[in-house]
């Protein structure tokens, strides 16, 4: 297959707009997956993609495609010029009508937690289908994946999808897909991804529209990792574009950014299986395996080239430069992570590690919890990652875990250096939180109740830009506002039109104050937080009042009191049961009366120095998950 024939593409859009589906059915058109053996959502074999209904790993595929693009385009010529006319009839002679091309097609997760992943994908295509909901128009991501894809210079083509559903709008959303990114009206095509209407015409847009790769199979070899998987039996697998060059089995390999030398066992490419051949050339998407065991040192966006070390005489050794872009992923959110059954810590040590064979941006220390016992404190990358980690460990471990103490990545600034601030450090001065920039995409009616949920959430307007109907809000925030409920709350205030997508921006001074909560004298650990100073009081209230509410009564008094950085602000009481300790005794003297109040009062006491004891799991719980 020549290079002009290959065609590397995306498809981009907002959550359940319908990119699995059009993917569904680019595979049955192009027989690349027969229809009889058709699941839905195909690319999506990850059970928990499949359930949710999101895509969250990226599946790459090779369809073969025949086209007679030529034909078509001397249709559409015909108006042209004579000279135009000429060239397309001597192609038009010197090929075969039916021309055979190469899609690749890679599914992208759509959410802001893969980004980096995300980008890198755009980085290996030359161009993007935009997908539009009809019934949904333009969203948040919509936006935001587009901006990406203008960054990576993609040719898009802007598709609006569900035409089949009685409430399509499809003028309206044109009219958006015009205003918004300044489409032209006839750029934009419209399908249905359930029933396929138009799906071939997009097809064939696809081989018009966007250019053929551009490397050149001179150069020495550039291939760009865009993902990497590890597979019990056969090592890690890097996903790869080969951007110059070509590349063969038993090359030697060099990964730039870890400076590793290994052999080429095996490289092919996707079908969506994995299918062996024997060389990958400039412009293909295929796989990569060497000897390496560690997904560490395959990292996404890091470039391969020929080893110095290389045997093959072909593959003469140059110096290049490492393709642009590379980034380590940061985790940003910090979980305890703790087994709901004690019993389980070693096997939740052991899932954990079998996790991060698979999953780099995973970290974790271990931690003890006076209440919850042994655990982790776990860095995940967003809440949606850390909430798929969750079902992970319950469904191919079998692990109930609790996710306790959320806090995001604070930084202290001293010396220039910012060391990771442990839990309980009480030297917070000039303490830096993450912020971001907020993008929130809404109708206009909703802008003023959303406009007060985000200053009441330290935003500070950045820019507010008007699109048609809709109204960008950009806000500048402190990224901890998604694990104190922001999502919700601005769904809740826009009556869920209102979508969001944000981009970590820099650190900035804050600040903060450590809580803790106390009941009858015993620090409740899994109930320490970092607040912000100048909501104080006002949290502290709240988790005493909701405490007090999720306790029972107990046979002794119990004192709830929340502390902040040493200063009691908030606190309640819960009186004890008056058990009738006299109750059975008909008459009696009074000596024996005293001696049973007597008892009755020490084993009180007794109790209250155990009371950590008697806090039952589910109050914890309750106030862990629910706050
Ligand atoms: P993420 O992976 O979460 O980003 O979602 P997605 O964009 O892949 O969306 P998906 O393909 O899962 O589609 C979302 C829902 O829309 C599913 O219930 C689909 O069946 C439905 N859907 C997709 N395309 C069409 C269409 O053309 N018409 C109709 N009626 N429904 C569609």
């Amino acid at each position: 297959m020549t290079q002009q024939n290959i065609r590397n593409f995306a498809i981009i859009a907002h959550v359940d707009h319908g990119k699995s589906t059009l993917a569904d059915r680019l595979l049955e058109i192009t027989n690349t997956v027969p229809k009889e053996k058709m699941a839905e959502q195909f690319l999506d074999q990850n059970p928990i993609s499949r359930r949710r209904g999101i895509t969250i790993k990226l599946a790459p595929v090779r369809m073969r495609y025949s086209s007679n693009v030529i034909l078509n385009t001397f249709d559409k010529l015909s108006a042209g010029s004579v000279k135009d006319l000429e060239i397309l009839r001597v192609a038009q002679n010197d090929k075969a009508q039916n021309e055979e091309f190469i899609l690749n097609l890679i599914d992208t997760p759509g959410h802001v937690d893969f980004s980096y992943e995300v980008s890198r994908t755009l980085a290996a295509c030359e161009g993007a289908i935009l997908l539009v909901d009809a019934t949904q128009g333009i969203q948040a991501q919509t936006v935001a994946h587009h901006k990406e894809a203008v960054k990576e210079n993609l040719t898009l083509i802007p598709v609006i999808n569900k035409i089949d559903l009685p409430n399509a709008e499809k003028e309206v959303v044109t009219k958006e897909l015009v205003n918004v990114f300044g489409f032209k009206k006839e750029e934009i095509l419209y399908i249905s991804a359930k029933t396929g209407e138009n799906v071939q015409s997009l097809i064939e847009e696809i081989i018009k529209r966007i250019p053929a790769p551009i490397g050149q199979k001179e150069k020495p070899l550039r291939c760009l990792i865009f993902d990497a998987v590890y597979d019990e039996f056969k090592g890690v697998i890097a996903y790869i574009k080969v951007v110059d060059g070509q590349l063969k089995k038993h090359d030697n390999i060099r990964f730039f950014q870890n400076n590793i030398t290994s052999e080429v066992t095996d490289i092919g490419y996707f079908s969506p299986f994995l299918v062996p051949s024997d060389i990958l050339t400039t412009g293909e998407i295929g796989y990569v395996i060497t000897g390496i065991k560690d997904i560490r040192q395959c990292r996404v966006g890091d470039t391969i080239t020929i080893s110095q070390k290389s045997k093959v005489k072909s593959q003469k050794y140059e110096e290049v430069e490492a393709l642009p872009g590379y980034k380590l992923p940061k985790p940003m959110v910090f979980f305890g992570v703790y087994p709901k059954e004690s019993r389980d810590f070693v096997l939740l040590r052991e899932s954990l590690s079998k996790l991060t064979l698979n999953d780099t941006a995973l970290t974790y220390t271990e931690e003890y919890s006076s209440y919850l016992g042994s655990g982790f404190r776990i860095g995940f990358l967003g809440l949606l990652h850390a909430e798929i980690v969750k079902e992970r460990l319950k469904q191919e471990f079998g692990l109930d875990i609790l996710l306790a103490m959320p806090q995001v990545l604070y930084k202290k600034s001293f010396d220039g250096v910012y060391p990771e601030l442990s839990r309980g450090d009480q030297d917070k001065s000039a303490m830096l939180e993450p912020y971001m920039r907020l993008s929130v995409y809404t109708p206009k009616n909703y802008v003023g109740t959303l406009m007060t949920v985000c200053q009441a959430r330290k935003g500070l307007l950045f820019d507010l830009s008007y699109r048609d109907n809709y109204v960008v809000l950009s806000y500048d925030m402190p990224y901890s506002m998604f694990i104190r409920g922001l999502s919700s709350e601005l769904k809740a205030a826009s009556n869920g039109f209102a979508s969001i997508d944000y981009k970590l921006t820099e650190y900035r001074e804050a600040d903060l104050a450590s809580l803790e909560v106390r009941v009858n004298d015993n620090p409740i650990d899994v109930l320490s937080e970092i607040i912000y100073k100048d909501e104080a009081i006002h949290v502290a209230r709240e988790k005493a009042l909701q405490l007090k509410n999720s306790l029972s009564r107990q046979q002794f008094r119990q004192i709830i009191q929340v502390v902040v950085d040493g200063n009691i602000q908030a606190r309640e009481e819960i009186p004890p049961f008056r058990k009738d300790v006299l109750q059975k005794m008909s008459g009696g003297d009074r000596t024996r009366k005293d001696k049973l109040l007597e008892a009755q009062k020490k084993g009180k006491s007794r109790l209250i120095s155990h009371a950590k004891i008697s806090i039952p799991q589910e109050a914890l719980l309750s106030m862990i998950e629910g706050g």
